[in-house]
């Protein structure tokens, strides 16, 4: 498989001093391989893709599975410094979706829709570096796309792919791009936060106005997210802001 390394380090390594990219055929997980790399101190920026995946992880301790072949599956570890976190998976969506196709939806808080199916879904860990007292970290951004259309047997949402937008698509072209504008995106959210990212995910929710469960017990009516990356939520007992990453969020 053809994954465009040389193109996307090309496009990427004037932004990323040290930057690398790697191409494996086979990992448990992209995710856990830079987060084991950052706890053995290599915190250099790198752009990780496998080819398959046998425990790719998704949010919330679920698994991501993946066929070989009819996906994009890869993570971007970077030292990362913003002075406030939330609203970064939200943020990595509106990059990712603008790049990708304008009738990509962003369904809170990391997941990529296509006409209420998933297109693809964001994974992203920190690891600590550096002094106590002044601690760093290291952020891991995996990314994981349907490129061809998959069975949706065991899936909690139904699949989407994203040959139904762009027919054709292929992981490499795929990856090269996103990568660079992803890029871009962490370094403008390192900077000014989710503040700036709002609107655009706001015109991407797919949960904009529509009636939601909360697995908190919570049923509401989504309104989008906040300046910080919270679901705005109205209930009986008036507009909620849902932050914490363990509550999970339907349609009703
Ligand atoms: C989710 O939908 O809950 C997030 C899925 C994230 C999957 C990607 S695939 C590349 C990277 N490695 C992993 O193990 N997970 C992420």
């Amino acid at each position: 498989m053809d994954m465009r390394a040389e193109a996307v380090w090309e496009a990427v390594s004037p932004l990323l001093p040290g930057f690398t990219v790697e191409v494996l055929p086979e990992l448990d997980s992209t995710n856990s391989e830079l987060m084991r790399r950052a706890r053995t101190g290599l915190l250099d920026p790198t752009l990780l893709v496998a080819e398959r995946q046998t425990a790719g992880r998704g949010r919330l301790g679920r698994d991501w599975q993946s066929e070989s072949g009819a996906s994009l599956t890869f993570s971007l570890g970077l030292p990362l410094a913003p002075s406030d976190w939330s609203g970064l998976s939200l943020a990595v969506g509106v990059s990712l979706a603008d790049s990708l196709h304008p009738r990509v939806q962003l369904k809170w808080p990391n997941d990529l829709w296509l006409d209420g199916r998933k297109l693809g879904g964001i994974l992203i860990e920190t690891a600590s570096f550096g002094e106590v007292g002044q601690a760093r970290r290291y952020a891991v951004v995996g990314i994981g796309l349907n490129i061809a259309p998959r069975s949706g047997e065991g899936l909690a949402t139904p699949p989407a792919a994203l040959r139904e937008v762009l027919p054709g698509a292929e992981a490499g072209e795929v990856l090269l791009r996103v990568a660079q504008p992803l890029v871009q995106t962490l370094q403008a959210f390192e900077t000014y936060g989710f503040a700036p990212f709002q609107a655009r995910f706001n015109a991407r929710d797919a949960l904009r106005e529509r009636a939601v469960q909360l697995s908190d017990g919570t049923a509401g009516t989504a309104h989008g997210a906040s300046e910080a990356g919270a679901l705005l939520v109205h209930t009986a007992g008036g507009m909620h802001a849902v932050t914490s990453s363990e509550v999970s969020v339907r349609p009703a």
